[in-house]
């Protein structure tokens, strides 16, 4: 295949950014989307030109560090048929011969660090002041010690599956990071485990998705459309039942 790649450069997190534009040559439609923009930045380094920075991890899908807006949606959600992460996406989705626009998620609480890179430590914040449990630390408990009635245990599971990539937040007009941090919430406050802590949690964990400046929800739902592990709007709705419990809570736990 050959095709046209317009990406974003931007040296640091102070300087200006502009579209570059790069053709490419002998991409094989098997190659995934990290691979192919490996093989540009063979091509651009072999000619002195500096590579396009971007993260990445895994390339499983799984670790959550890849994320870029492909053609105006985060991960090329529109250019696949099933939700996928960056690195899970396949040039086969793109015809030859393709331009293809690349750039960095878009959000003010995400600044750019260079070129896609951009800073999610916010994401690490609002976890750490409150995703987590407390335990007594000792030996492991026998797996069935504390039961979990089964549809609790999947909503559990099917939020945890959340890999904090940050998709939600770039398709959010608002730049709301209001579905990870519902998906974080949703999970624990259906486990056993997660009760102590659980109308703290979600309080805290508000206050610092605020604190970071994330937008509030609107019920866009564009979240949804592009999270590529399939976290449910339902999930927001979870998070903001369990805030007003909260809220409301006489003994403010
Ligand atoms: S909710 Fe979905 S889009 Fe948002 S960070 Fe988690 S996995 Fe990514
Ligand atoms: S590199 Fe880990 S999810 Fe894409």
């Amino acid at each position: 295949m050959k095709i046209t790649l317009r990406i974003w450069r931007q040296d640091n997190a102070k300087s200006e950014g502009r579209m570059e534009t790069y053709h490419l040559d002998g991409v094989s439609e098997d190659m995934s989307f990290l691979e192919m923009l490996d093989l540009l930045n063979e091509q651009l380094t072999a000619s002195d030109v500096e590579p396009v920075a971007f993260d990445h991890d895994c390339r499983e899908g799984i670790c959550g560090t890849c994320g870029v807006v492909i053609n105006g949606s985060p991960h090329g959600r529109y250019m696949s048929a099933v939700p996928t992460t960056t690195c899970q996406l396949h040039m086969r989705s793109f015809a030859d011969g393709a331009t293809i626009e690349i750039e960095p998620w878009r959000a003010g609480s995400f600044p750019v660090i260079k070129d896609l890179v951009v800073d999610r430590s916010a994401f690490d914040r609002i976890i750490a002041s409150g995703g987590y449990i407390s335990t007594n630390v000792g030996s492991a408990p026998d797996a069935h010690a504390t039961p979990a009635p089964k549809r609790e245990a999947d909503r559990a599971f099917d939020n945890a599956a959340c890999i904090g990539c940050g998709a939600c937040v770039a398709a959010c007009p608002n730049g709301s990071a209001m579905l990870f941090t519902s998906a974080k919430i949703t999970h624990l406050a259906m486990l056993p485990q997660g009760q102590p802590e659980r109308w703290t949690r979600v309080k805290s964990m508000v206050s610092q998705h605020d604190a970071e400046g994330f937008g509030g929800c609107t019920n866009v739902g564009e979240c949804a459309s592009v999270c590529p592990k399939e976290i449910p709007l339902e999930s927001i709705a979870q998070l903001n039942k369990d805030l007003i419990k909260a809220l409301f809570k006489a003994d403010g736990k």
